[in-house]
């Protein structure tokens, strides 16, 4: 049996702590965040990230893996801060993948990544550290995405296409097949993504065009 804290209290950690819920070999400890939220999904409030501090010296055993359930929306930069701050102190985060959704045994998914209900990641994906796989998003064959990227709920993301870290892909938005999407860019939902996107910025509507930086 794993250990697992839970990073974050808000709407997106409710669903990782009830996806976490649903997996054999896990225990969900407790879950951290600047302040309590109540019980999530059932899931006892530790305290702040600070409490895992001095974790080994009162539980007792090395620390435990940690699940990432910050979300972000177009800015991962406070999730970036603590996933380097966790990391510096030794922690590891694991992958988690909902018991629904299917991730192809050719793909890869990196640490910190969260895969949620419905979603689908296809042959020879390749997912970087740190993302989330919104529920009944889609990743096509062989697309390659960075850190901290966010593929919001039922996007779909087709095959060969290329995502920078940070990026945000908006709920049911597309992007056609083959193109490269840059880091920092922020899809809204809906948009139709037709053409690579080689600067950072937001952009919206079919094609989706650059709204502003
Ligand atoms: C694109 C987005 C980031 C813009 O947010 P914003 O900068 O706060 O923009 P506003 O809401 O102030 O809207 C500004 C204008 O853009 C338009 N707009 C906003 N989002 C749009 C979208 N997704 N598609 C088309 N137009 C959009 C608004 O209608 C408004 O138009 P107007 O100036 O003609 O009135 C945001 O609307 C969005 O789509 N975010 C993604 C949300 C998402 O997928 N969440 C999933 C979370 S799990």
């Amino acid at each position: 049996m794993t250990d697992v804290v839970l990073i974050g209290g808000g709407g997106h950690a409710s669903v990782v702590a009830s996806m976490l819920g649903e997996l054999p070999g896990l225990r969900l400890v407790g879950y951290t965040a600047p302040e309590a939220h109540g019980t999530l999904e059932g899931v006892e409030y530790l305290g702040p990230d600070s409490v895992l501090a001095d974790w080994e010296a009162r539980a007792g055993h090395a620390p435990v893996a940690l699940a990432l359930g910050i979300g972000h929306v177009g800015d991962p930069a406070p999730r970036q801060a603590v996933t380097r701050r966790m990391e510096e102190a030794g922690f590891q985060f694991r992958s988690v993948t909902a018991r629904s959704a299917w991730v192809a045994s050719s793909a890869s998914l990196g640490r910190g990544t969260v895969v949620m209900p419905g979603a689908v990641v296809n042959a020879g994906a390749r997912l970087g550290a740190f993302g989330i796989i919104n529920s009944n998003a889609v990743v096509e064959h062989g697309c390659i995405v960075g850190e901290h990227v966010h593929l919001g709920p039922g996007a779909v993301v087709s095959g060969d296409v290329r995502i920078g870290a940070g990026s945000m892909i908006g709920a049911g938005a597309v992007v056609v097949q083959g193109l490269e999407v840059a880091a920092g860019c922020l899809v809204g939902a809906g948009a139709v993504v037709t053409r690579s996107l080689t600067e950072a910025g937001v952009y919206v509507g079919c094609p989706a065009r650059r709204r502003r930086a």
